[in-house]
């Protein structure tokens, strides 16, 4: 195992790649390989949607993008680490969203409400301010590209569409939700094209960040992948 001991200095580690990749898996274990924070930051775009949903800003699945940004201002968003899951909870104004944010109908709004420049101004602003220490692990879009673009580890995700959206799908039939395959797929594929496509920050790998394609990796192997690869930017 390689913690910031063995280099005395802490890094920002950016994780980006499209939708179901595993990135949060993938980024929850070296955080805590590390003792490195690790930040969600598809969960603060995900609880401001739905916020937004709760305070009808988004009705019949059509965003007011308007009413989204007059919202803003109130949405106080934190993270606190829940010791009975190893993890931490995502916050809105005190109240722990964390179980509702991963619905497919959030699902299906985040991307519209993830494409409006004032939201990604406040959540970037705040996530920049997370990583001020550096000890970070952050997974996302924009992570290595326009969070931080001097992140020491950039790693981009991928996956096969057909893969991920089984995950999804198996993810969310164990917690009961009533979802088919295709609809998942159909959501993997057009938050992919939306991520990609988004005139602000669009999902794109940076030039200096390795990629990873997990479609026939267990996390074990991702694991000693990972370790390669932060041996080889520290030992610099
Ligand atoms: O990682 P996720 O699927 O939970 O992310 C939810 C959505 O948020 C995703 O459709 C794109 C958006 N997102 C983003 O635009 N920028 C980020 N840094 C993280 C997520």
């Amino acid at each position: 195992m390689y913690t910031d001991q063995n280099t005395n200095r802490k890094i920002i580690i950016a994780i980006d790649g499209f939708s179901s990749c595993g990135k949060s898996t993938f980024a929850k274990a070296i955080a805590r390989r590390l003792g490195y924070i690790f930040i969600d930051t598809g969960a603060m775009y995900r609880a401001v949607t739905f916020y937004a949903l709760e305070h009808g800003a988004i009705r019949s699945g059509m965003v007011d993008e308007d009413a989204v940004v007059r919202l803003l201002p109130e949405i106080c968003i934190d993270f606190r680490f829940n010791p009975e899951r190893g993890a931490s909870d995502i916050y809105v104004n005190g109240d722990r969203v964390e179980g509702k944010i991963r619905t497919i109908e959030v699902s299906n709004c985040v991307s519209a409400v993830s494409s409006i420049g004032a939201v990604r101004s406040k959540l970037v602003a705040m996530q920049q301010e997370m990583g001020r220490k550096r000890g970070i692990v952050m997974d996302g879009r924009d992570i290595g590209t326009t969070v931080f673009p001097d992140a020491e580890l950039k790693i981009f995700m991928t996956a096969d569409p057909a893969v991920r959206a089984q995950r999804r799908y198996d993810e969310l039939t164990a917690k009961g939700e009533q979802v088919s395959y295709d609809e998942i797929l159909q959501n993997v594929l057009s938050r992919d094209k939306a991520d990609m496509e988004r005139a602000i920050s669009p999902l794109r790998r940076a030039d200096d960040a390795v990629v990873l394609d997990n479609s026939r990796m267990t996390v074990e192997e991702q694991l000693s992948w990972f370790d390669r690869e932060f041996r080889r930017v520290t030992a610099r």
